[in-house]
């Protein structure tokens, strides 16, 4: 059995306790992944879809841009020289802002964890993008949910990953220039995405077939170990403590 994978006992009708699989993430959580990951690859320049309490934005000393029509950052979230906040949504940021003019040589690291469905978190990948260098890394969030009940489209109160997941199978067959990993941070995942290419325009031509072709489709239906196999596996743990594996893995800025 994989490593993150782990067991459960579920009594069946007559009692009978059955052993049945249950995909699970057991690496760092993801807040403190991105700690470690700011501290490690160095970045200059942040960009963040997604704020609220600027819990994700903390991790990050670096000046930094962030996009939430709700956001009440905490004080240490603030704790840089420059953080460029934008109050609206992340469409309208896009549509009216030149990431370039505040940072000239595009974001080095972005995090989307804004709206979570996914046709939202297509156009965030698609703009935050073109906002990049070649060597920037983009880090989703809530890709890798463990279980179907987290991704309906609409929030039902308590943990919501939404359908976001979707993105992972729209990348892999559609980009097949980026470098796709799956970290195993709780609670739901990281994918993070290398190789980026600010000039591609393969995403925005497919973007209306691509919503439409995946607009029916359940993680019931697609299978949460299919989704999470799909993605090469990245040990968070193993990540931050071994250097030779961040220097193959991951960029320095
Ligand atoms: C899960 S929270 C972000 C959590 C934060 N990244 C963290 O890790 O602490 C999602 C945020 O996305 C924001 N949001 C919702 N719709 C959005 C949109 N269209 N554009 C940008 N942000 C949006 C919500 O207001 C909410 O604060």
């Amino acid at each position: 059995m994989d490593q993150d994978t782990m067991e459960t006992t579920q009594p069946d009708a007559e009692g009978t306790v059955q052993r049945a699989p249950v995909m699970s993430h057991t690496g760092l959580h993801y807040l403190v992944f991105l700690k470690r990951f700011s501290q490690l690859a160095r970045p200059g320049s942040y960009l963040e879809i997604g704020t609220r309490d600027g819990s994700s934005l903390a991790a990050f000393d670096c000046d930094a841009i962030c996009v939430d029509p709700n956001m009440r950052p905490k004080p240490a979230a603030l704790n840089r020289p420059r953080t460029f906040c934008f109050q609206m949504t992340s469409d309208r940021f896009f549509h009216e802002t030149d990431v370039r003019s505040i940072f000239p040589h595009g974001v080095d690291v972005a995090f989307l964890d804004g709206m979570h469905r996914y046709e939202f978190l297509l156009r965030d990948f698609i703009n935050a993008e073109r906002c990049c260098h070649p060597r920037s890394t983009i880090v989703v969030h809530d890709c890798f949910p463990a279980e179907p009940r987290l991704t309906g489209r609409v929030p039902t109160g308590g943990a919501w990953a939404g359908d976001v997941w979707k993105l992972v199978p729209i990348l892999n067959e559609l980009r097949k220039d980026l470098v796709l990993r799956r970290l195993d941070c709780p609670p739901t995942g990281l994918l993070v995405v290398q190789n980026v290419d600010p000039g591609s325009e393969t995403l925005q031509r497919n973007y209306h077939a691509a919503v439409k072709r995946y607009a029916p489709t359940t993680l019931e239906e697609y299978g949460v170990e299919r989704l999470w196999s799909e993605v090469e596996l990245v040990k968070s743990r193993e990540l931050v403590e071994d250097e030779e594996l961040w220097s193959l893995t991951m960029s320095t800025y």
